[in-house]
């Protein structure tokens, strides 16, 4: 199966989703890592390791329609079987989500449906949660809305600030983006209607 990782940032999870692939421990090949932010530090962790990256700038593009059709044309020349959002920070249309319904996974860094959006980890500091976390789930379109696949809880612990607490959960991300991406390359993982399901099971 061909994989296209969309980043916009660090590109941690694109290279944890590498790692797996490159230990044998799924049968995949990363066709594309494309990128909307020509100074993102995943840029050159994509290049190290032979992955075929590149830009499409959003600030190019004159509205978020050009830009995603724009990206979506660009995804597509590479025939992806799933398309993997690993901190792409755009919103999407909903053309272009409609487009990839079924197979566009995303990672979110709070226990969905806690805290959609932006500042997850200072938000359930400030609500004094003791646990917090980190889900993966396919994308809808409503955003940060689509059906959980996989999530992994952390504890809250005094003294976190928000740095520590993404730190935790960075490490969790990095276990549960692989997981998922190897369920869906292997056929285990699918969505109908808003229901995702493994082996067949609602989960
Ligand atoms: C992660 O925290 C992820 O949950 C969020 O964006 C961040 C991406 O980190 N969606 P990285 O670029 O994979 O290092």
């Amino acid at each position: 199966p061909r994989i296209v990782i969309l980043i916009s940032g660090s590109g941690s999870n694109m290279v944890a989703i590498a790692d797996a692939i490159k230990s044998g421990s799924m049968e995949a090949e990363i066709a594309a890592v494309i990128c909307n932010r020509p100074e993102a530090a995943g840029l050159q962790k994509a290049r190290d390791r032979d992955l075929p990256a590149s830009v499409l700038d959003h600030k190019e593009f004159s509205s978020r329609e050009d830009f995603d059709r724009a990206l979506m044309a660009e995804i597509d020349e590479h025939a992806p079987d799933l398309v993997v959002l690993a901190g792409f920070m755009r919103i999407l249309t909903p053309d272009f989500v409609a487009h990839y319904h079924g197979r566009m996974l995303n990672i979110h860094p709070s226990l969905l449906p806690k805290y959609q959006g932006l500042h997850t980890h200072q938000r359930a500091l400030d609500d004094g949660e003791n646990e917090h976390g980190v889900t993966v789930h396919f994308v809808t379109e409503e955003l940060d809305g689509g059906p959980n696949v996989i999530q992994a809880v952390v504890p809250v612990y005094d003294g976190d600030d928000a740095a520590s607490l993404q730190a935790r959960v960075q490490i969790q991300e990095h276990i549960i983006y692989p997981i998922a991406v190897k369920w869906f390359v292997e056929g285990r993982l699918t969505m109908a209607g808003n229901t995702a399901r493994l082996d067949g099971n609602v989960i």
